[in-house]
């Protein structure tokens, strides 16, 4: 399988890059730090590495020429490449609305972009692609406003492109992980319910993706608690907000 991973280098990004490489996969990883790219090649053979800013949308043929020097054709690929910002009012950095949207929404659509010609080259079994976006859309949360906008229209986007890839025989899977312990969530000063460890959230993310589901969200004990903002909206309300001591607890979920 030749599998393409954008933010390779931190995180959940670097975690499933390993991972599938372990199992056989020729991986082609990316994210912008060059070190940490070149440290994922000295671990692993079935690695190699294109840098690329997602967000740099006039680079999207170049890129698209780096990957296929690298693989002419894609079977799986994982944008999962992201950042998360919040809004602290009253005064918040609105500029960080369209940061979020830049990085997460426009900066996924470009990897799209990139990758949709050698992902039409797939022989052999149907080409996958899978994004990940976040369980934050399941609930309004304090300060989330961009980062959960983002994550919303990126959920949208692909739920309605898988209909459009189908004539194409593109499978299309949104993944929306919990918390999970990566230098992302280690910024985050609110606890986290389910935290979980980062290698125990990828190989579930691999496992799953095995049967191509529409979208996958896990841990399922957290989806569950999240639907009571539907059930119990001003219940959920005043349990999130700011300073609120019916807050759930931390603990990381192994
Ligand atoms: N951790 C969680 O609890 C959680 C929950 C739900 C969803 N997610 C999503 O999972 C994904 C990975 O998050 P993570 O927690 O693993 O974060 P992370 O440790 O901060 O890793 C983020 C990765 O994205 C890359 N990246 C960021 N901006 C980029 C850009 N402009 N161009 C190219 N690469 C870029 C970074 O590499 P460089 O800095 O080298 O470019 C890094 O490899 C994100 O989409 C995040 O929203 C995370």
């Amino acid at each position: 399988m030749n599998t393409w991973v954008t933010g390779a280098t931190s995180g959940l990004g670097k975690s499933l890059a390993l991972a599938l490489a372990a199992q056989g996969h020729n991986v082609i990883a990316s994210a912008r730090n060059r070190i940490g790219l070149k440290g994922l090649e000295a671990i692993s053979g079935n690695i190699a590495t294109v840098d690329y800013d997602i967000c740099d949308e006039s680079n999207i043929d170049s890129l698209t020429e780096r990957l296929s020097a690298i693989s002419p054709r894609l079977d799986l690929i994982i944008l999962n490449a992201g950042s998360c910002e919040y809004l602290d009012f009253p005064e918040p950095d609105w500029s960080a609305t369209r940061r979020m949207m830049e990085v997460n929404f426009f900066g996924t659509l470009n990897c799209l972009r990139a990758a949709l010609p050698l992902l039409r080259e797939s022989s052999g079994q149907r080409p996958h692609i899978v994004t990940i976006a976040s369980q934050v859309t399941a609930a309004p949360f304090p300060r989330a406003e961009a980062y959960g906008a983002s994550k919303a229209a990126l959920q949208y986007f692909f739920d309605s492109l898988r209909i459009d890839l189908a004539t194409a025989n593109i499978d299309v899977t949104v993944v929306n992980p919990g918390f999970v312990d990566t230098p992302l969530t280690r910024k985050n000063d609110f606890d986290m319910p389910f935290l979980m460890d980062v290698n125990e959230a990828s190989k579930r993310i691999l496992k799953k993706i095995e049967a191509r589901p529409r979208n996958y969200s896990f841990p399922t004990r957290l989806s569950v608690l999240l639907s009571l903002s539907k059930i119990m909206p001003a219940f959920w309300q005043k349990m999130v907000s700011p300073g609120s001591a019916d807050q759930p607890r931390r603990g990381i979920e192994k």
